[in-house]
């Protein structure tokens, strides 16, 4: 902990993370309940799977659904913003979990779980070779021989065309009628695998506009790089798709995200 890009990553989490589920939800409506059933879906067939860590769980409303399924999930997250939204988010639906901060590239839970859920791009935020190493191990670290691990990554290739872009992320009104509207300014250096994701966030109240700024890089993952990466920290890529949902094909030029399944070695 404790870079430039840290530091940002953890203001711009500080700052939405009580309305986080408000904007993915109206970025993508249906993401939560999607990923749930796809992963419920992976673990029956590839299972058995009881214990699962997130090791990046953000406000816990993906794994929400699979307590509900009865599933035991460990959620961590490095920012406490994030943690504090999961607790509500737990309180509110009557469920409980163990959740709490911790840094994935190093964080210690006790026994070996079934699968380990790393997902909504939290891994192209390790975007140096040693915190990707670092995150291996440690997810390694957790699972039993044949758990599962799946990764859930921006799949950046139907980028590549117009790697620095503008676009409005986000215009929206939260219920306490205050407008929220982020624009990205991206861009992409593909002999160093970073895409550069820059925001820049009006927040108005009122008459009142607060502007921020953050930027974070992140790691561009190819089908081929991941697979060689996780193939060398003693993964074994079983399974790719184009999107956490059912069915979703890969598509190197078309699919949204690029996941991956690997067991255990
Ligand atoms: C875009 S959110 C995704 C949250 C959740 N996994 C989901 O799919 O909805 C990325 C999350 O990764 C977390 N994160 C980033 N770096 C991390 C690290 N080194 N260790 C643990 N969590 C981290 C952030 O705090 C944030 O909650």
């Amino acid at each position: 902990m404790g870079s430039e890009s840290d530091k940002a990553h953890g203001r711009w989490f500080r700052v939405f993370a009580e309305h986080y589920d408000t904007l993915a939800a109206a970025i993508e409506p249906r993401r939560t309940p999607n990923a749930a059933a796809a992963l419920h879906r992976l673990f029956r067939r590839r299972g058995p799977v009881r214990r699962i860590l997130d090791v990046a769980c953000g406000t816990f409303s993906i794994d929400l659904g699979l307590v509900a399924r009865g599933y035991s999930v460990v959620g961590r997250d490095l920012s406490a913003e994030m943690i504090r939204a999961s607790r509500r988010n737990l309180r509110e639906a009557g469920l409980r979990a163990n959740v709490a901060v911790a840094d994935m590239r190093s964080l210690r839970v006790g026994g070996a779980f079934d699968a380990l859920l790393c997902l909504g791009t939290a891994f192209n935020y390790l975007a140096s070779p040693t915190d990707v190493r670092r995150g291996l191990r440690t997810f390694r670290r957790h699972l039993r021989p044949g758990g599962l691990l799946v990764l859930d990554t921006t799949n950046f290739d139907p980028w590549i065309n117009n790697p620095t872009n503008v676009r409005a992320e986000v215009d929206h009104r939260l219920p306490d009628g205050t407008r929220l509207a982020i624009f990205t300014l991206n861009d992409q250096d593909r002999a160093r695998s970073l895409h550069v994701a820059r925001f820049i966030t009006a927040m108005q109240r009122g008459r009142n506009i607060d502007l921020a700024f953050d930027e974070a890089p992140l790691r561009i993952w190819t089908k081929q790089t991941l697979s060689d990466a996780l193939r060398r920290e003693g993964f074994r890529p079983i399974e790719w798709w184009g999107d956490l949902k059912i069915g979703a094909k890969y598509d190197r030029q078309r699919s949204p995200r690029l996941v991956v399944v690997a067991q255990r070695a």
